[in-house]
């Protein structure tokens, strides 16, 4: 891990500065905890929650193994992005789809999106085995022919999966961020 010496300092502070926060009212911080583990190590300025927080005790032993500073998704290597996928993307997209239709998506797996070539550890996106969009006058031709899941899509599908990502959703203006074609092979003007 690098740190620019000042934001090190910065980002130190910001986290003392959170620990006084969360552990404040009550029980002053003990200036000399001992069984405090050094925040510096854990790096990243942990926001103080804004709800209700736990009293201390039980956050900082609660959070660690489950949390060690997830890396955010363009920087996870091959096995985390797996584990980001079972973990958080099939759960989450998986409820969405099969709210839609418990039919269709009645089994939302890795091959759901990915489409058969999961099973021999291909992801590559997007997925050519998914229907092909045309995305002429805003995808009107699905909207005719397949109004009610094209509006999901457009409304639910994209939006959940650029959260279960972190990434930014497609913005129409910049033409930037994560659209239909993050999933789907998508043609025309
Ligand atoms: C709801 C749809 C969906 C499901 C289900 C899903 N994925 Fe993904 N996956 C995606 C999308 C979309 C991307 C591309 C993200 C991006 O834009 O970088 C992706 C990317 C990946 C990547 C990175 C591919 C690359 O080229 O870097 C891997 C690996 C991956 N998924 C594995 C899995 C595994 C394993 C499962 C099942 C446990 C799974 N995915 C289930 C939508 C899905
Ligand atoms: C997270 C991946 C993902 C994203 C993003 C996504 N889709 Fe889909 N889409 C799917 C899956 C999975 C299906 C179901 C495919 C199947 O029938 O097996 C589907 C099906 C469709 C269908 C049905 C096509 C047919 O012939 O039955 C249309 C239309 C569609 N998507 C349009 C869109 C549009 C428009 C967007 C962008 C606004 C979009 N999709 C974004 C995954 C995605």
């Amino acid at each position: 891990m690098r740190f620019v010496h000042g934001s090190f300092v910065v980002a130190a502070m910001a986290g003392a500065v959170g620990l006084a926060v969360a552990c404040g009212g009550a029980t002053p911080p003990p200036e000399a905890g001992g069984t405090e583990p050094a925040p510096a190590e854990t790096a990243a300025p942990e926001e103080p929650k804004p709800e209700e927080a736990k009293p201390e005790e039980a956050k900082p032993e609660e959070k660690k193994p489950e949390e060690p500073a997830k890396a955010a998704w363009k920087d996870m290597n091959d096995e985390q992005k797996k584990e980001h996928m079972k973990s958080v993307v099939v759960p989450k997209l998986g409820a969405l789809l099969k709210e839609f239709d418990g039919k269709k998506f009645a089994d939302v797996n890795c091959g759901t999106c990915h489409g058969p070539g999961a099973k021999e550890g291909k992801f590559k996106m997007p997925n050519a085995k998914l229907p092909k969009l045309d995305r002429t006058n805003g995808f009107a031709k699905h909207l005719k022919k397949h109004e009610k899941i094209t509006k999901f899509m457009m409304e639910k599908v994209t939006g959940e999966m650029a959260a279960a990502l972190g990434v930014p959703a497609f913005n129409p203006e910049t033409k930037e961020g994560f659209g239909c074609g993050g999933c789907h092979v998508v043609e025309g003007k």
